[in-house]
């Protein structure tokens, strides 16, 4: 059944749709939109609602620069991601010129940050729609608001208790989707900005969450990817809790669903339960992202991380032992205020003996507002350079040695594309998450088929349908 807020959004859309044919008409033109993701899966989610509504309400989509909406769904994780945002709305600016139509909007974690909002403000003052993580379901009425009287919109809520679900999606594969299980983080890591821009942890019905993937099920829906930050307190909060290894059970319940994915997990709340849960399941992949972040006990107890390095691969040994075949990911922050040439030795340690088939490697990024920012010892660029090729190298070594275990077996696979390289060749994924390039037609996209992998590349398989 749909909520108050979702009847009135829908009301929304449906206005969208007036102003835009009624644009249309005068234009005697189609009105096109692009949606540019940055940051992680939720984002890529949260991106998949905002096209859904445009379409919706009769945009077409372009990948061009020159659209008449365009927006960005921004992410404020490390300060890269909000550089590249300001270099392409500066280069936005020549194509507002050209097009007097056009508009631009920004969403997202950025627009949490209240420097941000004032930084556009003064140098970026061409851009229309603003609004941030909280009010996204929001999305159709801002719209609306901006169009109908021409005026800039800008709104940024610091918070919300309401889940608003129920409204359009475009699914970018129509084989495989994110579901968003919770939203926000408790967590408070010291370097990390999440918590700030995306609010406390609040997590779904059980009930509302299986029915969304039934619905995604009917319409061609095989590999699912349950989405929060720390999914393994998911339902602690709810008025009847539930743990995230019972979720997976009913989720596994689910009829015609294949494969089933979830991030990210935290060390600190990774259960037995979870671990047996995947190993007595059919459906759960055999891959879990379990990040790290540094190998150093004293490092992640200053990051608030809230377990130490003989926890972490105590944790990687029981899974190991559970589900043998299973490929362990991570991420590893390298440059934390105070890491020291031995707190680095440490995590190489932990990589050697955790055996990672793949790890996300980061610069530490100091984000205004979190404690690490405020910590006096940071390190210097040459010597977290000098570190970072260190960690950077290990890894690489490792993920080459690892993922080359599974050369010369037969395993399935989801096909998810063609190849961009090879029209005759299509891309699927293995449980394990690595991709193997193989030789099919692509009436296949879609389907898990059985692959043997024949030739290994570095972070790739080639192989042969059997
Ligand atoms: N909730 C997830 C991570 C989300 S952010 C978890 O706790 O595992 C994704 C990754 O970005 C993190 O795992 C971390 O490695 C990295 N990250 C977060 N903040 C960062 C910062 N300030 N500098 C560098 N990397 C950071
Ligand atoms: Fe950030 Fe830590 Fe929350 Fe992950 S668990 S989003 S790293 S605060
Ligand atoms: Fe980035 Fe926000 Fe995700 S800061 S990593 S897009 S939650």
């Amino acid at each position: 059944m749909l909520n108050n807020e979702e009847i009135l959004q829908r009301d929304y859309i449906e206005k969208l749709k007036e102003i835009v044919s009624k644009k249309k008409a005068e234009l005697g033109r189609d009105l096109t939109c692009q949606v540019t993701t940055f940051g992680c899966q939720m984002n890529a989610r949260d991106s998949e609602k905002i096209l859904g509504i445009l379409l919706a309400a009769g945009y077409v989509e372009t990948q061009s620069d020159d659209a008449d909406f365009v927006i960005y769904n921004t992410c404020t994780v490390r300060d890269n991601a909000n550089q590249r945002v300001y270099g392409r709305l500066g280069a936005l600016k020549s194509h507002k010129k050209k097009n007097p139509n056009m508009k631009i909007g920004l969403c997202g974690c950025m627009m949490q940050e209240p420097s941000v909002i004032e930084k556009i403000k003064t140098s970026y003052s061409f851009v229309d729609l603003i609004f941030g993580t909280h009010n996204i379901f929001k999305f159709a009425e801002l719209m609306v608001r901006m169009l109908e009287n021409d005026q800039k919109v800008y709104e940024v809520w610091e918070g919300t208790q309401e889940i608003v679900e129920d409204l359009p999606i475009e699914r970018k594969y129509f084989f495989k989707s994110g579901i968003n299980i919770m939203f926000g983080c408790n967590n408070f890591c010291s370097y990390c900005i999440v918590p700030y821009v995306r609010g406390r942890e609040r997590s779904r019905k059980p009930e509302e969450i299986v029915e969304e993937i039934k619905k995604l099920v009917a319409d061609g829906v095989v590999e699912i990817m349950l989405l929060g930050q720390n999914v393994n307190s998911y339902g602690k909060n709810l008025d009847n809790p539930i743990s995230f290894a019972k979720l997976l059970e009913m989720v596994e319940e689910i009829e015609g669903l294949e494969r089933i994915r979830f991030m990210t997990s935290h060390p600190k709340d990774l259960s037995d339960e979870l671990i047996e849960t995947m190993k007595k399941s059919k459906k759960i992949c055999h891959h879990m992202h379990l990040p790290l972040q540094s190998g150093s006990s004293k490092i992640l107890s200053v990051m608030n991380r809230r377990y130490d390095k003989e926890h972490y691969l105590e944790l990687v040994k029981k899974i190991r032992e559970a589900i043998p075949d299973i490929a362990i990911t991570t991420d590893i922050i390298v440059g934390f205020p105070g890491e020291t040439y031995e707190d680095v030795l440490e995590t190489i340690d932990v990589i050697k003996k955790a055996q990672f088939d793949n790890a996300f490697t980061f610069i530490y990024s100091k984000r205004t507002g979190t404690p690490a920012a405020e910590m006096p010892n940071q390190v210097d660029e040459e010597t977290v350079k000098k570190h970072f090729d260190m960690v950077l190298s290990t890894v690489q070594d490792m993920a080459k040695e690892r993922t080359a275990r599974f050369n010369g077996q037969t395993v399935d696979v989801l096909v998810e594309d063609i190849n961009e390289q090879d029209s005759e060749y299509l891309d699927g994924r293995m449980s394990h998450n690595t991709v193997v390039h193989f030789k099919g037609s692509k009436d296949l996209i879609g389907k898990i088929v059985n692959v043997k992998l024949t030739n290994f590349h570095g972070f790739y398989y080639d192989g042969e349908l059997v």
